[in-house]
């Protein structure tokens, strides 16, 4: 049996906001954002909720896949941004496609969420437990931004992103050949976001105020440099393949200049690293699914492409899978 990725789909808010639009709401220029990070625009919702955003994400790669919502057994969505803490954006999920047949979870991986949902999806697929998973990245990530923190409110975006992740027979080809993860929880206060505050009958807390995202920037950059050519090495290695033997390169859309660095580091043509990080910013975890929905969709990906997809963010987490389409 292989276990491949069937089906593609991903949604972006209607909202476009280009770094012009932001310089008029805070002190920034287009200048600074794109020399730092590549970035034009990001589309932020306006009406849209993760739950919707991957229903309609999740529906595009059902039809690619040829999968029904009664066919689905598994949903991993994962995410950090959710409409609900309870219920799970995956049970609302299954709710919106009427998927009654699926057990539904999230995973809580950041920007490394839809690699570390591929990983989980693979291995109930291997034991056999399920035939067919939905795995989903999606984030709101613009209500998690301090909006006053110039510094890093201007890099993220909303968006969603879904593949079908099914057993197939071997003539359907090879599939996902490895898959690498890794944690560095000791570094976790580089990028970070506080749960709610601690009140209960026996503890007052002067904590009023809603957490959102902080981080260190140039500690998140180095870490990135040095983490995402390890892991696709790592990933690369135990296919038993080459770099060269790579058609594409899906990796985080965390910054043009890391993407860069990535590819000097492996020695690797840029042409090989596709990006829509100038149109959507970070996705956190929807940016790899909706990039490898972006690439499958304008035809880029033949069958036996060999392809890499690798995130990196908070946590600090890591992962990377090789795969034949
Ligand atoms: N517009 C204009 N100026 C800004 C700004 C903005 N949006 N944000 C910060 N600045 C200013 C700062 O106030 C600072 O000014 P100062 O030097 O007068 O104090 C200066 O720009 C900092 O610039 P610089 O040191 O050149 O920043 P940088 O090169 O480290 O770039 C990041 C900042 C965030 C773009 C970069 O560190 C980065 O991309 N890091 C990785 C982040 C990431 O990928 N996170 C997600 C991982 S999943």
């Amino acid at each position: 049996m292989a276990i491949k990725i069937c089906g593609t789909g991903s949604y972006l808010p209607k909202h476009r906001v280009t770094n012009d639009d932001l310089s008029e709401i805070m002190d920034t220029s287009d200048e600074w954002i794109q020399t730092r990070t590549g970035m034009k625009a990001r589309h932020l919702v306006t009406e849209e909720t993760t739950t919707m955003m991957s229903a309609e994400a999740a529906k595009l790669a059902m039809e690619q896949a040829n999968v029904s919502a009664e066919d689905i057994d598994l949903i991993i969505a994962a995410t950090i941004s959710q409409d609900y803490i309870i219920p799970t954006l995956s049970c609302e999920v299954q709710r919106e496609l009427g998927a009654k047949n699926a057990v539904a979870f999230d995973i809580g991986a950041a920007c490394s969420g839809f690699l570390f949902a591929l990983n989980t999806a693979y291995s109930y697929l291997k034991s056999g437990q399920y035939q067919t998973a939905l795995i989903l990245g999606a984030e709101t990530l613009s209500k998690m931004m301090d909006w006053e923190d110039r510094s890093t409110c201007v890099l993220f975006g909303d968006g969603a992103g879904a593949a079908i992740v099914r057993n197939m027979p071997d003539e359907e080809g090879i599939g996902i050949e490895s898959l690498v993860q890794g944690s560095d929880g000791a570094k976790g206060m580089v990028l970070a976001c506080k749960g709610r505050p601690v009140k209960n009958p026996y503890v007052e807390t002067e904590e009023e105020r809603m957490s959102y995202v902080t981080m260190d920037g140039q500690e998140v950059y180095k870490f990135a440099v040095r983490t995402v050519p390890k892991a696709v090495k790592e990933a690369v290695e135990k296919a038993e393949v080459t770099l060269d033997d790579i058609d594409y390169f899906v990796l985080h859309q965390a910054n043009i200049r890391i993407i860069e660095s990535v590819a000097k580091h492996l020695h690797q043509p840029i042409e090989k690293f596709p990006t829509n990080l100038q149109e959507c910013g970070n996705i956190s975890a929807a940016s790899v699914p909706i990039l490898l929905d972006d690439i499958n969709r304008k035809g880029l990906l033949k069958k036996g492409n060999r392809i890499v997809l690798a995130g990196f963010g908070a946590g600090l987490t890591w992962g990377a899978a090789v795969l034949t389409w």
